[in-house]
């Protein structure tokens, strides 16, 4: 059965429509260029961040036509530390403006509000405001928005062995049992599906210390596009292009 898409203009042809059976489970998404798409304009960076907001609007909108169970969103990595003191507040500050803004249309469209990431180091009023929103949708039982704040995946890989070791000392855990169904209860994502699309903007073509572990059989897909110019259309294009892929997981 193929998806109708609202929003677009224009219906693709029956061969090129989403298939139900074919659809992404979990995408996550590099949200990158936010800065050049500022400066190509001549504004400051934060503008840029400021307009990549209302393009989450849209794109989880569009990730609940179109049936996506989990939408991860890279919001703030564990090196985005080293921007300047001001850019780095600016940042931070913005999921509680998200939240305060679009709250009440996640709860219309039955979102549930999660994170991956090192959430204690966050400022206070942005650990507030997101928890405030995750207490406030955790009943929803539609698509699950995870913001991935504060995140880096190889601190996540060594906090899952530094806890497994503990645990392994006090006997909590046998060591021989230790596998990578085991092993993966020990990171963020524990009970998440691993992303089965990956979609970069802003031209780069690399992970950024983003799901290392989960992305190990992940489709990847990138695109020029600048984060605040990216459309419906271009997202629907992503999802179309994993409809075509072939998952072969190491078989044949
Ligand atoms: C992505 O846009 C947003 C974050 C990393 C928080 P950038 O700020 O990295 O934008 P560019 O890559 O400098 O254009
Ligand atoms: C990745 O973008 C992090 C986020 C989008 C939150 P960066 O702009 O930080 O990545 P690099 O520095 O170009 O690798
Ligand atoms: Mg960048």
């Amino acid at each position: 059965m193929s998806i109708k898409i609202p929003f677009l203009s224009k219906q693709p042809k029956e061969s090129d429509s989403l298939s139900e059976e074919n659809a992404p489970n979990h995408v996550a998404i590099i949200m990158d260029g936010n800065g050049r798409w500022a400066q190509k304009r001549g504004l400051p960076r934060f503008a840029g961040h400021k307009e990549g907001v209302s393009t989450v609007n849209k794109i989880v909108k569009t990730a609940v036509k179109a049936n996506v169970k989990v939408l991860t969103l890279y919001t703030f990595s564990t090196e985005n530390w080293k921007r300047p003191k001001q850019e780095v507040e600016y940042i931070l500050k913005l999921p509680k403006e998200f939240l305060h803004v679009y709250l009440p249309s996640l709860m219309e469209n039955n979102v549930r509000i999660q994170t991956i990431g090192d959430f204690q180091a966050l400022p206070s009023h942005t650990q507030e405001a997101v928890n405030y929103a995750k207490e406030k949708t955790k009943h929803n039982d539609g698509l699950i928005l995870n913001f991935a704040l504060n995140y880096g995946g190889r601190y996540e890989i060594l906090k899952a062995v530094k806890q497994i070791v503990s645990e392994v000392k006090e006997d909590d855990i046998d060591m021989s049992s230790l596998d990578e169904e085991t092993f993966s209860k020990y990171l963020y994502t524990t009970g998440v599906s691993d992303p089965d699309l990956l979609i970069r903007t802003g031209g780069e073509c690399r992970l950024s210390n983003f799901m290392l572990w989960q992305m190990a059989y992940t489709e990847f897909w990138f695109t020029d596009k600048l984060w605040p110019e990216f459309t419906e259309e271009t997202f629907y294009e992503a999802l179309l292009a994993y409809q075509h892929r072939k998952r072969r997981y190491g078989g044949i």
